[in-house]
């Protein structure tokens, strides 16, 4: 089956509606110690059950592991015989701290840590710089004409950053490609606070992390709350996975159920499919996977499509959930 791509903003790129998240990648390394090591034979399935999928394009960060998500990536693509060029790879800078110069300097260990494979769409992973909007975003547009960096994203940025952000690199004929997010069938803010309609109105497209709710979309802590105690360190104290988080969202997920038994499918790949299908082409989704079988089954969300009734339904069931 021939999954139909869709182009990233204004570029050049084009990607199918899912995308792989990286971050489970990090091998417990760097600050960040969110999600535990896994063995370096399950990464490689992991991506190669996203290739065989049709998956095209690959979501990581300098702040996943210190680069060690980047590494392993460009390690089991390579081994999955992958070249420069047949793949789309989007990295991050972390501003934490740092200021705009920082983007110039080191841009060369994000380069190494992807070797060989170019970086497609380099995106500023939160707008905490200690250098304004406009400084950061003339930093990337440097990258962009020194051809170090195919094209510019933004994450985690608010409506009024994004405007700004798109403007000053208009101002240098450079588009902004996209603003990474937090969106998901539990999590709707961006329907409301103006960052999807300005998106919309500028060509940015959004891309949905955590699309899954880290698992809770799946229905697996509904069906067995027991599940929650294998969840690792700081990510079980999330407010998603309370007792009345999880007692809310019990409607929408028997709704994802009942719509998924309908296409043979599972709510995971129901609440994935609405996530790219309501909005039209605006949205793309980045699910992270810790298995295998994980991947395998969330490439298989690109397989069906959902009809105005079930995601009208899904839309309605969900919308006094979105108020997180
Ligand atoms: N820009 C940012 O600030 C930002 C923030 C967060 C994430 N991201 C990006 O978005 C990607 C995805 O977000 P996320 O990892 O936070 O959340 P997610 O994709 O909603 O959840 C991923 C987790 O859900 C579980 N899961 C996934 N598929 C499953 C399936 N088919 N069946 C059962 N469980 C399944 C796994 O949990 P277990 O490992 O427990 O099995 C997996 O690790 C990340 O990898 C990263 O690239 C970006």
């Amino acid at each position: 089956m021939t999954i139909p791509l869709r182009r990233l903003g204004k570029s050049d790129l084009m990607v199918t509606p899912i995308g792989l998240g990286c971050w489970q990648f990090s091998q417990n390394r760097g600050w960040n110690k969110y999600w535990p090591t896994l063995p370096e034979d399950e990464i490689e399935a992991i991506v190669a059950a996203s290739l065989d999928g049709g998956i095209n394009w690959f979501d990581t960060a300098e702040a996943y592991g210190g680069g060690e998500s980047e590494r392993q990536l460009s390690r089991v693509l390579q081994k999955a015989g992958r070249r420069p060029g047949d793949v789309i790879v989007a990295t991050k800078w972390m501003p934490f701290l740092r200021r705009a110069g920082n983007i110039g300097r080191t841009i060369d260990r994000r380069i190494d840590c992807l070797s060989p494979f170019p970086i497609d769409l380099y995106q500023i992973h939160t707008p905490d710089s200690i250098s304004s909007t406009e400084k950061t975003a003339l930093a990337m547009a440097a990258l962009v004409k020194a051809k170090k960096i195919r094209s510019i994203g933004v994450s985690n940025y608010g409506e009024k950053e994004m405007r700004r952000a798109h403007h000053v690199l208009a101002e240098e004929g450079v588009p902004l490609v996209s603003n990474q997010v937090h969106y998901s069938l539990l999590h709707r803010l961006i329907e409301r606070n103006g960052i999807l309609n300005a998106a919309k109105e500028l060509g940015i497209s959004i891309l949905a992390y955590s699309p899954l709710e880290q698992g809770v979309l799946t229905g697996r802590f509904h069906d067995d709350p027991a599940a929650l105690k294998a969840v690792h360190g700081l990510r079980r104290v999330r407010s998603f996975y309370r007792g009345q988080a999880l007692r809310r969202s019990r409607d929408l997920i028997e709704a994802l159920k009942q719509v998924a038994e309908r296409h043979a499918a599972t709510p995971a790949q129901v609440a994935l499919n609405w996530l790219y299908s309501f909005h039209g082409e605006a949205v793309v989704v980045i699910p992270g996977a810790s298995k295998r079988t994980q991947a395998e089954s969330n490439v298989r969300a690109m397989t069906f499509s959902l009809g105005p009734a079930d995601l009208d339904c899904l839309n309605e069931i969900s919308r006094p959930l979105m108020d997180r």
